[in-house]
């Protein structure tokens, strides 16, 4: 592992993150298809599968931050729910006519090949992944871990988007480092 891995495992909420992913998603980021998303182009300057890993990270972080005010959250939900909620984007261009429709299709293509990668996906989670893209294509959520999975993609979205070399505080180390620590074994 290098340094900068080691450095950023010591900060506790990171380690949270990463030990989180492992306990609920290893079934998602050992797969192939999980792997394949980090060779795809997502947001200009990010591939699927770190977008994919910053959403999850964000959406994370909320969790713990609700939690202390005594709000009880599905962790397992987000964390399968946002390594999930753009799968379907994979292969984009030969799936999808243009942008419109992938924008409106790709959630249910992330909700069937969800099924595939966690047998045992319960309803909640399905309903997290079909209505990540809410407000844009209509499907509203319906929990308040749907929600924090659609504020946590604009957010990382917007990130990822005004991403530039020249602005340090906005890189993606995140993503990152999680991967980089998961890769490492640094986390069981
Ligand atoms: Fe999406
Ligand atoms: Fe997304």
């Amino acid at each position: 592992m290098t340094a900068y891995f080691k450095k950023q495992m010591d900060k506790e909420s990171n380690r949270r993150i990463a030990a989180d992913i492992s306990a609920y998603g290893k079934e998602v980021i050992d797969s192939e298809l999980f792997r394949k998303a980090f060779a795809q182009k997502h947001h200009t300057n990010t591939t699927v599968g770190e977008h994919t890993l910053n959403v999850t990270a964000a959406a994370l972080r909320m969790c713990y931050a609700l939690e202390k005010t005594g709000l009880r959250l599905d962790r397992r939900a987000v964390t399968i729910g946002a390594l999930c909620h753009d799968l379907g984007i994979i292969g984009r261009y030969e799936k999808f006519e243009n942008n419109r429709v992938c924008c409106r299709l790709h959630p249910i293509d992330s909700v069937r090949i969800s099924r595939k990668l966690v047998p045992e996906i319960d309803h909640k989670t399905e309903e997290i992944i079909r209505c990540h893209m809410w407000p844009l294509n209509g499907w509203m959520p319906t929990s308040a871990e749907g929600y924090l999975i659609t504020v946590a993609d604009k957010y990382s979205s917007i990130r990822e988007l005004l991403y530039r070399p020249a602005l340090p505080l906005l890189r993606h180390e995140t993503a990152g480092m999680i991967l980089g620590a998961l890769v490492c074994g640094a986390v069981g």
